[in-house]
């Protein structure tokens, strides 16, 4: 028998892998599932990203194992950008390191920082790997409520200090998956003099930094005095330039956490594909910003397209500022019945607030990863099968 260890066996289901298995059976009976679930840019990359991939990928000297640290180029190119977009002034040598995708970042720096029974900070709701990453290291998980009325900002005074005193890492997201959140320098600067004053590693999980509406922008947590030696940033390549598949983030921040993650990395990972940086060096030296401006603008129109519908589907959403969702409140019941509500009928895939922690019960989240002719035909179809379903 193949038995998992226990604690593969102790993780919650990882909630996309459940739906994509309906989803598939569904599409088995011809169905057309429209899948507002998953976060995953529909357009491609910048053209100067796929040109240095192809230039890069006929040179003969590109397909040996890469160093644990990436490329020089790389790593530079990560530091010029942190300059130029935030002011951040970064070491390339010991104040970057390249991820196969932050994700793999994540989990890895709680498996390298946290031990069995410590503490972690973990925002309810948030990216289901921040809760994967601790559980996975056995340590324990202090959730900080993210309420609408407070921004969706967790309220780090309400922290009982016998948990701050425990605490080893505190874990945020701005723009935030999943409300569309995002948060100012004030915000970052509580959080790091909180950190400062309880020994708590920072970690500022900002995939989403580049994609902001309505005139609103978002910073690093690096910006903020004394950062760079309590906090680490995890930046990806993923959302920002529509390259989730090539599974390409940095961590940037705190020279020894980074020692941290690279040792824990080094021992479970190599490095990638060299044409995968060089490709990374040209999205982040050589994207247009009209091209960043416009990807925005479709989110922008996808978003408006959604939030004029919700009424109409019962539900409810505060307008999302950033990243590529909607946080949208069931008026009527629970999240995880909507969504089944929503897939076997009106065959549209909406993911259950619960996959995002225990205080997404009453929600779902919704994905504007889908072009809007058809994010039309989703909202009509859950308009008429789902509200009148009895
Ligand atoms: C908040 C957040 N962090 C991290 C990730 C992982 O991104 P990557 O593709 O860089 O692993 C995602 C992906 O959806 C995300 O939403």
């Amino acid at each position: 028998m193949i038995v998992p260890a226990s604690r593969l066996q102790q993780l919650p289901p990882y909630v996309f892998s459940d739906i994509a298995q309906r989803i598939q059976v569904l599409t088995a009976q011809g169905h057309d599932v429209i899948r507002l679930d998953i976060g995953s840019p529909d357009g491609p990359p910048p053209p100067a990203v796929i040109e240095a991939l192809v230039d890069s990928v006929q040179q003969p000297g590109k397909h040996g194992y890469s160093s644990y640290t990436g490329t020089p180029a790389f790593r530079q190119a990560v530091a010029d950008y942190y300059n130029r977009r935030f002011g951040v002034v970064l070491d390339p040598a010991t104040q970057v390191l390249p991820l196969i995708g932050s994700k793999e970042g994540l989990v890895n720096l709680c498996l390298g920082f946290l031990n069995s029974g410590d503490l972690a900070l973990i925002p309810d709701v948030g990216y289901p790997a921040y809760e994967r990453g601790v559980r996975l290291a056995g340590a324990e998980i202090f959730w900080l409520p993210l309420r609408a009325d407070h921004g969706f900002l967790p309220d780090l005074d309400s922290i009982p200090a016998e948990v701050s005193a425990r605490a080893r890492l505190l874990l945020v997201n701005y723009p935030n998956n999943p409300t569309g959140a995002i948060a100012d320098k004030d915000f970052y600067q509580r959080t790091i003099d909180f950190c400062r004053a309880h020994d708590i590693l920072l970690v500022s999980d900002n995939p989403y930094f580049d994609i902001t509406f309505d005139g609103c922008s978002a910073g690093s947590a690096l910006q903020v005095d004394g950062a760079l030696q309590t906090s680490v940033e995890m930046m990806s390549f993923s959302k920002t330039y529509n390259m989730g598949g090539w599974r390409l983030g940095a961590a940037v921040g705190s020279p020894e956490a980074l020692r941290v993650l690279l040792q824990m990395k080094s021992n479970v990972d190599t490095g990638h594909f060299i044409p995968i940086y060089d490709a990374g060096v040209a999205a982040l030296e050589r994207t247009p910003a009209e091209w960043a401006e416009q990807r925005n603008q479709k989110y922008r129109r996808r978003r408006d397209i959604v939030m004029a519908a919700l009424p109409s589907i019962g539900l409810e959403a505060q307008c999302p500022q950033g990243a590529i969702y909607i946080w949208a409140r069931v008026l009527d019941g629970d999240g995880q019945t909507f969504a089944r509500i929503a897939l076997e009928l009106a065959h549209v895939s909406v993911t259950p607030g619960t996959g995002f922690g225990p205080g997404g019960t009453d929600y779902v989240r919704i994905s504007l990863c889908t072009p809007e002719d058809k994010l039309q035909i989703a909202m009509e179809r859950l308009q008429r099968r789902v509200l009148n379903h009895d």
